[in-house]
């Protein structure tokens, strides 16, 4: 099975490198911003070319490659979860830096094998970092071995977190748990913007823990496989393992997730 990932890895990592290609343009070139609310979503949930393009272009190299495998991304992109094969897509993680200009976005492409993630690929086109995992076979940033952070306890560790689009009770939940996690002596919270990123942080030992009240596919499904293949932990916010659908996140150095669980199972919206 590992040479057989290693291929499929090339061709993840091929599509990435495209998608970031077409992210790095518009980046440079400058893009006209939408909001999603025409289509239900809010004002501040932004989508532009450069989302749509970087997932036609991801998505045509995984297709030229394996004509017969099922395909989902973010932008409409509705693949058969099922299948044996499926790839989940995020074309651009992180729209809200795009849009700001702020140089932390990734394109994630994940591939799935029976419903279990077996390749994972992250890459930020800016900075050029890139993260790799194959099931069984590790997790790498630029083709380095990473692992999680030894943090013993929480006061040890820099905990990430993210907000979703819905604000109200998801946004009251999310501060109290982040006020939870100040009284235990954390070093610091970080919102990057960036769920793909802050799993790859997490998996890299930068954060010693990472969560989120609502995550889609997309955001989670590369990153899980870097951040188990690296040593850590990921479940939604109460404990339960993930599947291919809208969930919580709660993601640690696997040391830390049961602290980590006892704060966002108690805030959880
Ligand atoms: C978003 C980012 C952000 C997270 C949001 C996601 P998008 O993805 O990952 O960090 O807080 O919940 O939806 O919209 O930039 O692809
Ligand atoms: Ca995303
Ligand atoms: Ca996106």
């Amino acid at each position: 099975m590992t040479s057989d990932l290693d291929s499929i890895l090339d061709v993840a990592k091929s599509a990435a490198a495209a998608g970031g290609h077409v992210l790095k343009r518009y980046w440079r070139d400058g893009v006209e911003l939408r909001d999603k609310s025409a289509n239900g979503g809010k004002t501040y949930d932004l989508v532009s070319d450069a989302d749509l393009e970087s997932q036609a272009v991801v998505a045509g190299v995984i297709s030229e490659a394996f004509p017969d495998h099922e395909l989902m991304g973010e932008e409409d992109l509705v693949g058969d979860t099922t299948a044996e094969h499926l790839w989940v897509i995020d074309p651009l993680d992180g729209t809200n830096n795009f849009a700001h200009h702020i140089p932390h976005f990734a394109v994630s492409v994940a591939y799935y094998r029976n419903q279990r993630p077996a390749v994972g690929v992250v890459l930020n086109p800016i900075s050029g970092d890139l993260y790799t995992a194959t099931f069984g076979g590790g997790a790498f940033h630029n083709d380095a071995p990473i692992k999680v952070s030894g943090a013993p306890s929480l006061s040890n560790a820099i905990v990430g977190c993210g907000f979703y689009y819905d604000r109200g009770e998801m946004m009251r939940s999310t501060l109290a748990a982040v006020e939870e996690f100040f009284s235990h002596d954390i070093h610091g919270i970080r919102r990057f913007g960036g769920a793909a990123l802050d799993l790859c942080a997490v998996a890299s030992g930068m954060f010693g823990a990472f969560f989120e009240y609502k995550l889609s596919p997309w955001d989670f499904a590369a990153g899980q496989l870097i951040l188990t293949e690296a040593g850590g932990t990921i479940t939604d916010g109460r404990g339960q393992p993930l599947g291919l659908v809208q969930s919580s996140i709660a993601a640690s150095n696997s040391t830390l997730h049961d602290a980590v669980l006892a704060i966002t199972a108690k805030h959880h919206p």
